[in-house]
């Protein structure tokens, strides 16, 4: 009979070349470069190459791949037209699931899946990787204008993905610190080992499914508050703490109700997300260039870290990338319902990554269970019962 590790806690399900997490050092790489050098030096479009395809690209082939990802902001007037049909009133993550499983019927081509144990046909992968990637954020975008009854703002093929975003979001020329502040929290979204979604790509992946079914799949499974909806709920807690004089009492009553703390917690790292020191320093810089005023949200957040530290620490349970994250889309007046359809923005990288890895050395997941049911018996006729 196979051990059964709940949550598969330590299991190893693939190899892969792709990141790596030191969780007792609080380290996090991509294909071997720290994510603090990528976030310092890199751009998302770069980040994506390089966990694409395993090396830093030269600027020729970084700039043909930026120019393919910019040619493809554009969606399809038929996906617009469905996604008119949605209730305003849906979760963007369901949005944004139904339009990337949608683009699958409007970009075939999966011969190469369908016949092979191993796909080589590099034009295909390639093409719909950049595809998928391209019209993520775009698609996230023009919901917040479409189900607030208005047209979406068309997409800029003079923009990166973090500038035209915010473009498409604001409809303003978007401001240069924030562009970048969006740049680095994709790169620091945009892969994460093996997580829950990203092994739902695994899977879906290992079937032979399209990429567009493995990516919808994958923001299915990215949409649950115990994974990537985290950062949407730590905005709504801190909110209701209301003030930072408010926190102790607050902390003290959830874990009394052995309620968690929303953005604390990891099961890789048992110190502070890396991810999340970052994202706490691009506050602090936003802050200077504001000259010290911002929300007193990003205080009530520090203050809750101070006490979970205390309360929590010896636990292993310290702020995840999560915590911060949200409170500076809002800062960037992004709808807090949005959060989490901008981390599947980032991580469709990493998702990718992993398809690509899957589908060069196929082989289909099929675990086993320990059965736990009743014997075979007889059946009752329901008259009978
Ligand atoms: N608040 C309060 N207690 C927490 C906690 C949190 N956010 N995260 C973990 N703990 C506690 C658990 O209750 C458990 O305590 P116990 O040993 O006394 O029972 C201990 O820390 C170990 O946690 P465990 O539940 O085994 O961790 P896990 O690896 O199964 O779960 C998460 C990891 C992320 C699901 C969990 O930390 C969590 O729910 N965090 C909040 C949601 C979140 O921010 N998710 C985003 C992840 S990027």
């Amino acid at each position: 009979m196979s051990d059964f590790l709940p949550g598969l806690e330590g299991v190893a399900a693939t190899k892969s070349a792709i990141s790596f997490i030191d969780g007792e050092k609080g380290l996090l790489s991509y294909r071997g470069y720290s994510l603090e050098t990528l976030a310092e030096n890199s751009t998302f479009e770069e980040t994506t190459l390089l966990l694409l395809e395993g090396e830093l690209p030269t600027a020729t082939k970084l700039n043909g791949f930026t120019g393919q990802l910019r040619k493809h902001y554009r969606i399809k007037y038929h996906i617009r037209e469905m996604m008119r049909h949605f209730p305003a009133t849906g979760h963007p993550m369901d949005m944004l699931q139904t339009a990337v499983s949608s683009l699958g019927m409007f970009y075939p081509g999966t011969e190469c899946l369908t016949n092979a144990d191993v796909c080589e046909d590099t034009n295909y992968i390639r093409n719909m990787t950049v595809n998928i990637i391209a019209q993520m954020a775009p698609l996230v975008a023009m919901w917040e204008h479409m189900r607030q009854g208005y047209d979406p703002i068309e997409p800029r093929d003079d923009l990166s993905v973090a500038e035209n975003l915010l473009y498409m979001f604001t409809g303003k020329e978007p401001d240069p610190m924030m562009a970048r502040i969006m740049d680095v929290c994709l790169i620091l979204h945009a892969e994460h080992t093996l997580n829950a979604s990203t092994f739902s790509a695994l899977v879906s992946g290992s079937t032979l499914a399209t990429p567009y079914s493995v990516i919808s799949g994958a923001i299915g499974t990215l949409s649950g508050p115990l994974h990537g909806g985290a950062n949407q709920q730590v905005l709504t807690m801190l909110k209701e703490i209301g003030s930072v004089d408010k926190v102790e009492a607050w902390v003290d009553g959830r874990l009394k109700n052995k309620e968690v703390i929303w953005g604390m917690g990891h099961r890789e790292y048992k110190v502070k997300d890396p991810r999340a020191t970052i994202l706490s320093k691009l506050f602090g810089q936003l802050m200077e260039e504001r000259g010290g005023t911002l929300d007193d949200t990003f205080e009530i957040a520090m203050k809750v870290e101070e006490v979970c530290a205390d309360r929590l620490g010896h636990k292993g349970v310290y702020p995840n990338v999560d915590f911060y994250s949200g409170i500076l889309y809002s800062e960037m007046g992004i709808p807090a319902d949005q959060f989490t359809a901008l981390f599947a923005v980032a991580r469709s990288a990493g998702w990718l990554a992993h398809w690509r890895e899957q589908i060069s050395n196929n082989r289909i997941y099929r675990p086993t269970q320990i059965y736990v049911g009743s014997e075979l018996r007889d059946y009752t006729p329901v008259s009978q019962r």
